[in-house]
């Protein structure tokens, strides 16, 4: 009766289980996992956005395969303030960037055909390669002292198969931080060009950049090594997932962008998601960019510096280095595994983190935390944590 793509098995884990149990009860939970910055206490110019959503454009139908030029318009001027020069015929908007990889998958793999996603890495990849029927194959990221996560590139050729149509790359990675550098882009690039793939790069997190690195790669947008989809969105670039815009950016060699871009022009023609009113909004949108990111970035270097203070001095257990992101990867000692700990850990002291196999982190020797919640609960969270582990 049903397709292969959703699951049968919708049973939760351990995890899962003990939330559930615990909200039914109304005991409190101290949640360091919450990344929805809509619920962490950041202030938006509440009247400039409603202003701006409530425009008489919003009336109009004006269905175009890749959005209002205007709202194109404004990403493109994002790109340009970040130094990177994008053109409006090239920018596809979408309901969000989830939306923007699965129109990258119809638009690039057949049923069975591959797509290589980074491990450890974002567990929502599972599902929306399964949803398309593509096969989602890991390749791995390595932690190295001193130096943090990079791609291992052995691995990643070794990954290709004659069913692979893309690369995915995150950067900065979820949960991991850790951005693309140029060396790895290059590599990417020459993959691509000999195996005949596409580069997929999910840039969500790419303005929570800590400290500079000149081989970072800032964007993809332009990248002409290889065709290039590189997305983004308002989830996290202004912090507001709820008004739901993302956009695809396509680049690469001429003429195969010129093809990628008739063809993805028909795969977004099916659907024309993405509402009038929050295209008639981007600019204005978009002039929330500096004030909301200062306040995100300001939350996660306190609650960073705080998850630090509390962990500090205690033995086989540290924080992973954090080159940008929201997130906070803790190395655990390796008696504990990460499920059973976290468990314990609401069980005991109410407070909710995840554990790293949500993510692919081998061993279960990891814990994930979001740097988003308010700084005060977060820090007792992280006492709380701290008082478990010793
Ligand atoms: C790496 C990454 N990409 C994409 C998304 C989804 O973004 P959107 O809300 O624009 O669909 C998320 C959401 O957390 C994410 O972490």
């Amino acid at each position: 009766m049903f397709s292969h793509r959703v699951p049968a098995d919708h049973s939760t884990n351990r995890l899962s289980a003990a939330v559930e149990e615990r909200r039914a009860r109304g005991a409190p939970i101290l949640d360091l996992t919450e990344s929805n910055p809509t619920r962490c206490g950041f202030q938006y110019d509440e009247s400039a956005l409603l202003a701006a959503l409530a425009s008489p454009g919003a009336l109009l139908y004006e269905p175009h395969p890749q959005g209002l030029a205007a709202a194109r318009g404004a990403v493109a001027a994002y790109y340009e303030e970040i130094g990177s020069a994008a053109d409006p015929e090239s920018l596809f908007l979408t309901t969000g960037t989830s939306e923007a990889y699965t129109q990258v998958f119809k638009l690039l793999a057949d049923p069975d055909d591959e797509i290589l996603v980074p491990t450890p890495g974002y567990p929502l990849l599972d599902v929306l390669t399964g949803l398309e029927a593509v096969r989602l194959v890991h390749y791995r990221l390595l932690y190295e002292e001193p130096g943090g996560w990079v791609i291992d590139r052995e691995r990643l050729r070794a990954s290709i198969s004659t069913r692979t149509r893309a690369i995915v790359v995150v950067s900065p990675n979820n949960p991991t931080g850790s951005y693309l550098k140029r060396g790895e882009l290059e590599e990417c690039n020459a993959l691509c060009g000999d195996f005949g793939l596409a580069l997929i790069v999910d840039e969500v997190f790419s303005d929570y950049g800590r400290g500079r690195d000149p081989l970072r790669v800032r964007t993809t947008a332009g990248n002409d090594g290889a065709l290039t989809f590189t997305l983004n969105g308002f989830s996290k670039l202004v912090g507001l997932p709820q008004l739901k815009l993302g956009w695809i950016h396509v680049s690469g060699p001429r003429q195969l962008t010129a093809h990628a871009r008739e063809r993805l022009a028909f795969v977004t023609d099916a659907f024309l998601s993405v509402s009038a009113a929050v295209q008639h909004a981007a600019p204005a949108i978009f002039r929330q960019r500096a004030p909301v990111q200062a306040q995100i970035n300001r939350r996660l270097e306190e609650n960073g510096r705080a998850l630090e203070d509390c962990l500090s001095g205690l033995s086989g257990c540290r924080v992973l280095d954090r080159e940008g992101g929201w997130y906070a990867i803790v190395r655990i000692a390796d008696e504990l595994s990460d499920e059973d700990l976290a468990v314990r850990l609401l069980q005991e002291e109410g407070v909710l983190v995840h554990p790293g196999y949500f993510y692919d982190f081998p061993a279960g020797e990891f814990l994930v935390l979001s740097l988003l919640p308010r700084t005060g609960p977060f820090r007792e969270g992280a006492a709380r944590l701290a008082a478990l582990l010793s």
